[in-house]
């Protein structure tokens, strides 16, 4: 199965489809949403708070985004995957952000890139997509700038930002943007912004009326404990899900009824009856003439569970 491409996207918002976008960040979860549908994962700095514990996405790293991004590629076939430029890897100059992009592209093979800023970074934008590099803008609240606006607060709501903030867009666009993250923006100006620009919007506490949505995977699933945004709605309590599992399994690892026989290996009676002998006898074989254990072949190892069965051959 193909990949969704940025042309697909562009025609998305032509034809009126929703695009719905969420976050990854490891194999098994991108596994997961590969399969449900989802148009777009994004390897988020969001990380940093929601995988990592920070309080603010700026401690993330360009080696954590290259090693979260290459576990979500492997785990998708579908979906178009961006990794997301962190704080520091971009804002020095044009050539810092296309070392960035690069190394991301390179080591992690995503099929596109994200950076937070409007006009400020369209300069950098279009080097990155005259390098052949797909770039997604990210305008409106721009967490990296956290401590510039005091906090996660909704941005453009007087005419001046909201004038600045279409700007932005605009710029991104003309800059070759694929498309634009709008965060936590009012959903009437989401609403301009969408209808104004060629290339799709994809909203986060931004109101319905984007070309498309993202959210933190974290957040909607129930496994961020510390706060749950105003924007987003838990659409499933995996927290919950896990904290009764783990009750679960520490009640039965205590009560011994966990493993049972059908999660253990069995052998045979002949050699544990002589090793019992042997140890009750204290004549323990001579440790230089042992042998070496035998290597688990593959076909055993399979049968035991420790070895993922082999690919069938086309
Ligand atoms: O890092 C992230 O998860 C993001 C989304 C909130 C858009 O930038």
């Amino acid at each position: 199965m193909s990949r969704v491409t940025p042309d697909q996207l562009r025609e998305m918002k032509t034809r009126g489809e929703r695009i719905a976008m969420l976050t990854a960040y490891d194999y098994p979860t991108a596994q997961i949403l590969d399969a449900a549908g989802l148009h777009i994962l994004l390897v988020g700095d969001s990380m940093g708070m929601v995988v990592l514990g920070h309080p603010t996405t700026l401690p993330v790293t360009l080696d954590d985004i290259i090693r979260h991004t290459q576990a979500v590629v492997r785990g998708t076939e579908h979906a178009l995957i961006v990794g997301d430029l962190p704080f520091g890897s971009f804002q020095v100059s044009t050539e810092e952000t296309m070392r960035a992009a690069i190394r991301i592209m390179k080591e992690a093979a995503p099929q596109a890139v994200k950076l937070e800023g409007g006009r400020r970074v369209a300069a950098s934008v279009r080097a990155l997509t005259e390098a052949g590099i797909p770039v997604m803008g990210h305008v409106g609240l721009t967490p990296q700038s956290v401590n510039v606006t005091g906090g996660f607060k909704v941005q453009g709501k007087t005419e001046r930002a909201a004038r600045l903030l279409l700007d932005d867009v605009l710029a991104l666009e003309e800059a070759g943007a694929f498309a634009v993250v709008l965060e936590l923006v009012p959903a009437e100006l989401a609403r301009l912004v969408t209808e104004r620009t060629s290339i799709p919007t994809i909203g986060i506490g931004a109101g319905p009326y984007c070309d498309g949505e993202v959210q933190v995977v974290h957040d909607i699933m129930g496994l961020f404990p510390d706060f749950t945004p105003r924007h987003t709605r838990r659409f499933a309590e995996l927290g919950a899900a896990m904290r009764e599992a783990a009750q679960a399994y520490v009640a039965e690892v205590r009560e011994r009824t966990f493993p049972a026989a059908a999660q253990s290996a069995k052998m045979s009676a002949e050699v544990i009856a002589a090793l019992r002998a042997e140890d009750a006898q204290g004549a323990a074989p001579d440790a230089s003439s042992q042998e070496e254990p035998p290597a688990v072949s593959q076909a055993e190892g399979e049968a035991d569970g420790y070895a993922p069965p082999k690919p069938a051959r086309n």
